[in-house]
């Protein structure tokens, strides 16, 4: 097994390296990694996608408790990191390349992704945005003064991301994402069938939470915690179009 290097940092007990142009591991990675591995119920595991893997962190998170994790990126620099990591914690999963769900089949259990900043990166982009990340009261005061624009612009995107998830998710599935309030309200109302199960605020990093989503037809089946009392329901609609 290969030994952490000096610019390897230990996050509760997973070895990430970290490298030039992928996220690095923030409290919303973590968050999301956490909430995604409590969402069902104990002592379920299944098939549960990381979606935009980056550094591999959520998905070595899940493997390590014993998930059967696919994770994919579509940055070549991502994948490269998070099979390192993969290697680095000793764990197994399949790591490819996918542009959302294009190489994806089948159906998950948990399918959870902490989006781009924006839908239709460039490797420019994702290195001016992945050292950005880095600097956290820089971003968070970006995230101040233009969230509102960046979250509207890359909410087709993300109705995109949704509208394919629900195709590839088992009926008491969850899906995961670290988004804005705004963005999940928007949500619920442009992709049928999503209801809102929990949302919780990530500590420290202004208007972002971990959201999680049900299909309408199976809500409270496979709930760890039925929307604990950690977690707050957003004041939404909680069911929008509705797949019945
Ligand atoms: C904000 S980072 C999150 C990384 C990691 N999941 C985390 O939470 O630290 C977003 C990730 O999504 C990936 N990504 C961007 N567009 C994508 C797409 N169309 N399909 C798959 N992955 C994408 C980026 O390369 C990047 O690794």
């Amino acid at each position: 097994m290969r030994q952490p290097t000096m610019s390897s940092v230990e996050q509760s007990h997973i070895q990430i390296e970290n490298a030039l142009g992928v996220c690095n591991v923030r409290q919303d990675t973590r968050l999301l990694a956490q909430e995604t591995a409590q969402a069902v119920m104990k002592p379920v595991t299944g098939r549960a996608l990381d979606l935009g893997t980056g550094s591999g962190y959520v998905g070595i998170f899940l493997a390590l408790r014993g998930w059967q994790v696919d994770a994919v990126d579509v940055s070549p620099r991502a994948l490269k990191q998070a099979r390192r990591n993969a290697a680095l914690n000793g764990v197994q999963m399949r790591i490819f390349r996918s542009n959302l769900f294009e190489a994806v089949e089948g159906c998950y259990d948990i399918i959870a992704c902490n989006p781009p900043m924006r839908g239709n990166e460039t490797e420019w982009t994702r290195l001016l945005t992945s050292t950005l990340r880095r600097v956290e009261p820089l971003a968070n005061l970006l995230l101040r003064l233009i969230g509102p624009v960046l979250e509207r612009k890359r909410l087709a995107f993300l109705v995109e991301m949704a509208s394919r998830a629900r195709q590839h998710l088992h009926p008491a599935g969850r899906f995961l994402l670290v988004i804005s309030p705004w963005e999940a309200k928007a949500l619920l109302e442009q992709v049928p069938g999503f209801v809102l199960i929990s949302s919780r605020p990530v500590e420290g990093i202004p208007g972002l939470q971990v959201v999680t989503f049900g299909l309408a037809t199976n809500v409270g089946h496979a709930m760890a915690e039925p929307v604990s009392s950690k977690s707050q329901t957003l004041a939404v609609p909680t069911t929008i179009g509705g797949s019945s």
